[in-house]
């Protein structure tokens, strides 16, 4: 494949040396993960859905104004991205009880949250990435104070346009995971949003019918994941509409074309 200095390599991407110093090629990979890599699998397609329905929302929250690392897509399945020191926190953002929480809590997926709730976890594959409190993050030092407010208050941002945009498509936002980073500007450093915002890492339900379009088809075995990493693509118009193009039949003719 590439020639390119890897840096990285997760579960769903790999980065690879940018072509500037500070910056990084982010490249989505079709592997699927789940229970901590403890179920593995292949979504035909999904890294070339999950590169444009990321870099579709990054550039909408940039616009905004809230900071990202986003810089441009490259191609079907790569991104440039600036270079950041992770903050080794999953910033778990929930309006509804599902997954982890309604399994923890005891309470019914589906369930309103009376408020959205922010819960962060270790970015620890070993240990499975376990749940912390602000207490301690600050303990071991994993984020000051003032980086946990900004930490705290993009993931409210976030919420609440990424709720007005799946709302508007008809789509319920359920919960989501976000990644931060630090950018170093001499001394100061500044925390911007990171790593990808795509069915892989939302939850995703359809509001007429509770349908989820997410990476829980895959977790509960229910089939038909890339159909719906595609229907969230296309209602946020990035397919073309009433379109049946395979993303795999699109990405096989665009290499042919040699882009
Ligand atoms: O499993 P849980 O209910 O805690 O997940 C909450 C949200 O965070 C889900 O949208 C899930 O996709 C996301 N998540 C993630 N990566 C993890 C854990 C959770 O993207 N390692």
């Amino acid at each position: 494949m590439s020639r390119r200095r890897q840096i990285y390599e997760g579960k769903a991407k790999i980065l690879y040396e940018g072509p500037e110093p500070g910056t990084l090629i982010q490249y989505f990979k079709d592997d699927a993960t789940a229970f901590n890599a403890q179920k593995k699998g292949t979504i035909s397609g999904k890294g070339v859905l999950n590169n444009r329905i990321s870099e579709h929302i990054f550039t909408l929250l940039g616009n905004i104004g809230v900071p990202t690392h986003f810089i441009k897509r490259l191609n079907m399945r790569e991104q440039l991205i600036r270079q950041v020191e992770i903050v080794p926190l999953e910033v778990i953002v929930r309006n509804v009880a599902a997954g982890g929480l309604s399994k923890r809590m005891g309470i019914e997926e589906g369930t309103q949250l009376p408020r959205t709730l922010i819960e962060y976890t270790y970015k620890d594959d070993a240990l499975g990435d376990p749940m912390v409190s602000e207490e301690h993050i600050a303990c071991f030092g994993w984020a000051n104070q003032e980086e946990m407010h900004d930490i705290a208050d993009m993931a409210i941002r976030v919420n609440d346009f990424m709720s007005g945009l799946f709302a508007a498509i008809g789509i319920r936002l359920v919960d989501f995971k976000l990644e931060f980073g630090r950018i170093w500007d001499g001394d100061f450093a500044r925390i911007i949003l990171a790593d990808e915002i795509s069915p892989d890492n939302c939850r995703l339900w359809d509001m007429a019918t509770n349908e989820k379009l997410d990476k829980d088809r895959f977790r509960r075995d229910l089939g038909g994941e890339v159909e719906a990493y595609q229907e969230v693509a296309r209602r946020l118009g990035l397919l073309p509409e009433g379109s049946e193009t395979d993303v795999l039949d699109l990405e096989s003719h665009r290499k042919k074309r040699g882009k």
